[in-house]
């Protein structure tokens, strides 16, 4: 099994040379929110990005731009206050023509998340598929699950569907397990990589503890709660919370390592393979996060599900049904009529 993680350090990142493009162009929509705020400048910090477009309808988003454009760090950081409704003016709003990456992110609460984001990210897709069909897309918008089928519905639509380049990203719970196999283990979480696979949320999230690296020994009476505390995570923060949102710091950093991962295996980097929720047959359902190998181009191999034991078995069935309803709610979404 092939497991090679790269955590988003500066160290890292400067330490990697090479002939191929090191400069890149992210626009981060839903910018000025609680996940995008930190999100941007974990991305200002990052020396392979040059050039930073924060997007959100939050009419201050000018303003976070500009505090984060004092950040001693060479790329050029822009704000744009962006109203995803009025629909024509979309397109011309986001400065999206010759991007690299598109990381769009939720900024609304839990409530009625579907209902708020789908229109949301259809329409920032159907925007992209004219002005940036080649970039690489990171989308973040909750739910995951349908959100990434109604953004390659749309593309496909335009006839610009690239699958190897459109990504949910379930980072956070490989994330999470990791850090929670670490403390039950009293292993360095930095040391540990749990993959994750099925998709991101609830009981579609899919710990394979049995391919925990280095090898853990999870005790019987202690896996179902481990297993439960990974997929309700979320849950356990927005509780925590109190009434005041949902994960956002973690999220950050998890979306900050997944496009720093990203971009590294666009540089040339051998061998970086991530977990991501994709667009993929190795299942029966069309969307499926799983360890896939990135390369030059985006995916270049999608590892799948590989060997689990009768445990995760179980758990990927359970999954699986509930996927199938998540997948087919956004496609239903996206192909209703305006
Ligand atoms: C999470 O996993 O915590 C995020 O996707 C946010 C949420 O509401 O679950």
């Amino acid at each position: 099994m092939l497991s090679r993680i790269v955590r988003p350090t500066l160290t890292a990142a400067r330490n990697f040379s090479t002939s191929q493009q090191n400069n890149y162009k992210v626009t981060v929509c839903g910018a000025a929110g609680g996940i995008g705020q930190p999100l941007s400048l974990l991305l200002k910090l990052n020396p392979l990005v040059t050039e930073l477009n924060c997007y959100d309808i939050a009419p201050f988003t000018p303003g976070v731009a500009c505090d984060l454009s004092h950040i001693e760090t060479a790329s050029k950081v822009k704000g744009f206050d962006f109203q995803p409704h009025k629909r024509r003016l979309a397109g011309a709003q986001i400065n999206i023509a010759d991007i690299d990456f598109l990381i769009l992110n939720s900024g609304m609460t839990r409530d009625d998340l579907f209902g708020s984001n789908a229109s949301v990210v259809k329409t920032i897709f159907e925007c992209a598929s004219v002005a940036c069909p080649d970039a690489i897309f990171c989308i973040i918008t909750n739910p995951v699950n349908s959100c990434v089928p109604i953004a390659c519905e749309v593309l496909k639509k335009a006839n610009k569907l690239n699958p190897r380049r459109v990504f949910g990203v379930s980072t956070l719970d490989i994330v999470r397990a990791n850090t929670f196999v670490g403390e039950m283990c009293g292993v360095n979480p930095k040391e540990v990589n749990v993959p994750v696979i099925g998709g991101h949320s609830g009981i579609t999230i899919v710990p394979l503890f049995s391919r925990a690296t280095p090898k853990v020994t999870i005790p019987a009476d202690k896996l179902d709660a481990l297993t439960k505390r990974v997929q309700e995570a979320g849950t356990e923060v927005v509780k925590a919370k109190a009434g005041h949102g949902s994960a956002t710091l973690s999220m950050a950093y998890s979306g900050a390592r997944f496009a720093n991962n990203v971009m590294r295996a666009l540089m040339g980097e051998p061998d970086v393979i991530e977990c991501a929720y994709v667009m993929a047959d190795v299942t029966d359902v069309d969307y499926f996060a799983s360890p896939v190998k990135l390369g030059k181009c985006g995916i270049e191999q999608n590892c799948g599900v590989g060997d689990i034991n009768e445990y995760e078995t179980k758990l990927l069935c359970d999954a699986l049904e509930q996927l199938k309803r998540d997948i087919q709610k956004g496609v239903d979404f996206a192909n209703q009529d305006q």
